[in-house]
């Protein structure tokens, strides 16, 4: 398999990291995963625009532009011949001896290689369960850092419990999931926390707001309460990986009628026709 190397194609087995990289040492880097359906990154460029985002808020300067980035995808994705599954790519500060303050001159590090994906089939049918944990992450959650520690900490412990996230609750508010966007279905309204610093606004997000668009379906992105979100008919959450998942359950009380509800079916329908329209249009063009 080979993955992408400072800007080379080598072996998984050559690539190595250098025991001073800041993205090592620090977590001082961003990162992208991106979904492959059909052979065709799926919204590659939104993903690239937004790792370029992510660089730049952190001071990370890069050389390439977006679609030199976007070339290089491509053609990991054809070297590993690979049809459905991921892309992951990080870019870090550089390396240099260990000190918190940096200097400018740094050489950022872009490494990326592909994945296989094992698409949430099971969730994405019968739904999925969640816990309620406190959002106690900094204040940057729209940077895509590679900083994902508490993240980390709060899905763990909802995985040793059987529950397929963590919805984080921040002064009462709902923010979003651990590693996905939160949604609920209140009194036929849609509720999602808006894209300010405190929630990652998905490229998933984004493209459900655009088939909810489509649908008539109506969103407001209004924060909501842990209360209302206990309330709620429905409830859904989304990311590149586990596409859209019901969830029919939090901390152990059934979400409406404890079963995937008809808005939500309506919205992953949607997606996937999105997908597919998406894939074959960026195959052809
Ligand atoms: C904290 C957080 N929020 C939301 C998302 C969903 O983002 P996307 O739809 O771009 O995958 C992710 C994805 O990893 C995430 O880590």
């Amino acid at each position: 398999m080979k993955v992408l190397y400072n800007g080379d194609f080598i072996e998984k087995k050559d690539a190595h990291v250098d025991i001073e990289d800041r993205g090592y040492q620090f977590g001082d880097g961003v990162y992208e995963v991106i979904r492959v359906y059909n052979g065709t990154l799926f919204t590659l460029k939104e993903h690239t625009e937004r790792l370029f985002k992510s660089a730049k808020e952190i001071g990370i300067h890069l050389q390439s532009t977006v679609s030199d980035m976007e070339e290089k995808l491509k053609q990991l994705v054809t070297e590993n011949q690979l049809t459905d599954g991921g892309v992951y790519i990080q870019v870090t500060r550089g390396v240099a001896p260990r000190k918190h303050q940096y200097a400018e001159s740094l050489t950022p590090k872009i490494t990326a290689y592909t994945f296989q994906v094992k698409k949430p089939v099971l969730e994405q049918t019968a739904g999925a369960k969640a816990l309620l944990s406190e959002d106690l992450r900094w204040l940057r959650c729209d940077i895509k850092s590679l900083n994902l520690l508490y993240n980390v900490m709060e899905k763990q412990k909802a995985s040793e419990v059987g529950a397929f996230e963590a919805i984080l609750v921040r002064d009462g508010f709902v923010t979003e999931g651990t590693s996905s966007n939160v949604y609920a279905v209140i009194d036929g309204v849609i509720r999602t926390h808006p894209a300010t610093n405190l929630i990652l606004n998905g490229i998933t997000r984004r493209k459900l707001l655009e088939v909810c668009a489509q649908q008539g379906c109506s969103v407001d992105e209004t924060r909501m309460s842990k209360e209302e979100l206990l309330r709620a008919q429905e409830i859904f959450i989304s990311s590149t990986t586990a596409e859209v998942v019901p969830i029919i359950e939090i901390d152990g009380q059934p979400v409406g009628e404890g079963v995937p509800g008809e808005i939500t079916k309506r919205v992953q329908q949607g997606f996937q026709e999105k997908i597919k329209q998406e894939s074959k249009a960026s195959i052809s063009s």
